[in-house]
């Protein structure tokens, strides 16, 4: 990562003509532009015709961001492979479970288990990285983009081949892969491998197991695609990192850990999502997962909007300030890369209606000098640049719970894992607490607060680790109808939560889900879910009306594991969060009123800097721990050294 702050977006200038390009230079450096991803969704010009490649336009391009100083993601254009594709092979192009092939058209047209498709892409791949290894402008490979946006899943005849050689190399035997879908239900038992097919549309509800499995594959699929182009790009230019833009917290077809292990820097985008109340929150989770998924590193944010997208049902423009806000909140959060889609508003095409750095009306605009004056402030944070967030709190998440959750057969429909993950991570978020997401099964040393909000799924290995962590001292919460299957989706057997029925000293007979609230001894309410529970070893901290236990604590080893047997209202979930942050002692960088972020970053040489953005529409005045106060004015943020 650079010793600045990275500020720029996606340069597209194939859509322009070339008179525009030393304008756009020109107009990048007035607004503090170091960094452009370029060559993004080239392919059909850089190989205009199988085989046949131009690059004389983009030698322009890159010579001329050379020469003026700006840095290229230079992208891999595999995202969009041209209409001569399609054409040529249209056996290549993705096909939905219901048998349709679709057609060219778009971007993304292609099966990720396409042999032909891989050919090309590491074909176009070598040439350009041949032809710009020794380019002064490039920074960092930027390859494909947004993996699996549009084809996350292929249910054609390759992919099915595929997904059979995926389960021969996951399972020792047809009757291992038998018993892990409990395939002897509805008469399902598979006498050969060559009778396993995708789970394409079917009478009625499809097999757990298979369909979770078709999730994992399709998810590899993707990552053994990026990891194809990324080992041709090392062995060509040793040296120059690679990553692709995840779409973290956002999609989750791909699971991101499994990505971010294969990438050099994690890079990642972010839309605001108007339909939600305080989308801001949002992209506080979207940020913290993108520093999880890197290891707490620095991270690169490779795309958000500088004002409306156009892919929501309402296009909301963003108001004065927000997109400062929204900027310096990712930079809060560990980016050192702050980067839009894209550099000049498109006039055609199907995203003409997205905003960008360079709006359609010019620069006369209220984006225009908000872009500017952000690439101004930027470079003076570049301190900033390297430093971390250390977070005392996690929160687990794992694709696979999520994909076996979506399963359409639930005790109820109404328990949704990632808005339940969330919501308490906007509880932390109000508390002023910020934390990491964290894999079941990764590294819990160094937390003292691990939440489990919605943790259906949960391997031997994952059950046994949150143990660990709460016998050496840390402190969990673990929310209802988690720890229930285990990695095939199997039941564990028993009593509900199999995986932590001890650790959590509560043993739980039947699932109530409510069709309304419910009220606690507490005050509080509870709804959508409810459990008969028998605390087993447990302290019951809150109860129904019937005394049944809907909060509990365990002491297990040096730590203590709190268990929710209902969905708890935001209010009285934000009561548990405080009292399980007290007991761990977890706290926030500053005190501040409700609405205003606060989040520090820190370089090991004790060098920080205190981030404090206003989201309301009040003054407010931030306090940190040794005392000294701040006011920071009605939706401005400051960035305070030391
Ligand atoms: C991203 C994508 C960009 C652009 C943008 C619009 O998903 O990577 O190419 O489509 O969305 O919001």
């Amino acid at each position: 990562m650079p010793d600045v702050i990275a500020y720029g977006g996606d340069w597209n200038p194939e859509q322009w003509p070339e008179e525009t390009w030393e304008q756009d230079v020109a107009l990048m450096r007035e607004a503090g532009v170091n960094r452009v991803s370029v060559g993004v969704f080239s392919w059909a010009l850089l190989e205009p015709a199988e085989g046949v490649f131009d690059f004389g336009w983009f030698d322009r391009v890159m010579d001329l961001l050379a020469a003026s100083g700006i840095a290229a993601n230079l992208a891999t254009p595999t995202a969009s492979p041209p209409p001569w594709f399609g054409d040529a092979y249209p056996e290549a192009l993705p096909v939905d479970s219901g048998g349709r092939r679709l057609h060219h058209g778009s971007r993304q047209g292609f099966c990720p288990s396409s042999p032909i498709y891989r050919e090309k892409a590491l074909r176009v791949t070598e040439q350009v990285a041949t032809r710009y290894r020794d380019h002064p402008a490039l920074a960092l490979w930027h390859v494909h983009n947004e993996y699996g946006c549009h084809n996350a899943r292929c249910y054609c005849d390759t992919s099915a081949a595929a997904f059979r050689a995926w389960l021969r190399s996951h399972y020792a035997s047809l009757e291992a892969l038998n018993d892990a879908w409990g395939s002897a239900f509805w008469s399902q038992h598979y006498g050969e491998w060559a009778q396993i097919l995708p789970p394409r549309d079917t009478p009625s509800l499809p097999n757990p197991g298979q369909q979770l499995d078709f999730r994992r594959f399709s998810s590899d699929a993707l990552v053994e695609l990026y990891v194809a182009e990324r080992d041709l790009l090392r062995e060509l230019t040793p040296g120059v990192p690679a990553t692709t833009n995840l779409m973290a917290g956002a999609h989750w077809d791909m699971d991101c850990w499994a990505f971010a292990a294969e990438l050099d820097v994690v890079s990642t985008d972010h839309y605001l999502i108007g339909a939600r109340a305080e989308p801001h929150i949002d992209l506080a989770f979207a940020a913290d997962y993108a520093r999880s998924l890197n290891g707490g590193r620095p991270w690169l944010l490779m795309e958000h909007s500088t004002s409306a997208v156009n892919w929501q049902p309402r296009n909301r423009a963003k108001a004065p300030g927000e997109l400062r806000r929204n900027s310096l909140a990712h930079l809060a959060r560990g980016a050192d890369g702050i980067m839009f889609f894209q550099w000049r508003a498109s006039r055609a095409g199907a995203e003409k209606w997205h905003s960008a750095m360079l709006p359609h009306a010019g620069v006369n605009t209220k984006v225009w000098r908000e872009v500017s004056a952000l690439g101004a402030e930027l470079a003076g944070l570049s301190e900033v640049a390297g430093s971390r967030v250390k977070a005392d709190v996690a929160i687990l998440i794992d694709h696979s719970s999520v994909w076996a959750q979506d399963h359409p057969a639930q005790p109820s429909s109404e328990l949704d894992p990632v808005e339940e993950a969330k919501r308490w991570h906007a509880a932390l978020w109000r508390a002023g607490i910020t934390c990491d997401l964290a894999h079941p099964e990764g590294d819990l040393t160094g937390y003292r607060l691990v939440l489990v909000p919605a943790l259906y799924l949960v391997s031997d290995s994952g059950a046994a680790n949150l143990e660990g962590f709460v016998r050496a001292g840390g402190v969990t919460l673990v929310g209802p109808y988690s720890g229930i299957v285990d990695e095939h989706d199997r039941v564990r057997l028993g009593g509900y939560p199999g995986a932590w029925r001890d650790l959590l000293g509560v043993t739980v007979e039947e699932f109530f889900p409510l069709d309304g609230p419910i009220r606690l001894a507490s005050g509080g309410s509870g709804s959508a879910w409810s459990e008969v529970a028998h605390a087993t070893s447990a302290k019951v901290l809150d109860t129904y009306a019937t005394g049944e236990p809907a909060w509990t604590r365990n002491a297990w080893g040096d730590g203590a594991a709190h268990y929710l047997t209902t969905r708890l209202d935001d209010d009285a979930l934000a009561g548990v969060i405080a009292a399980v942050c007290a007991e761990a002692e977890a706290r926030p960088p500053a005190t501040s009123p409700p609405g205003v972020e606060v989040v520090r970053r820190s370089h090991p040489d004790g060098r920080s800097h205190l981030f404090a953005i206003n989201h309301t529409a009040e003054d407010a005045v931030v306090t940190s721990a040794s005392g000294a106060s701040v006011t920071v004015a009605a939706g401005d943020a400051r960035v305070i050294a030391g």
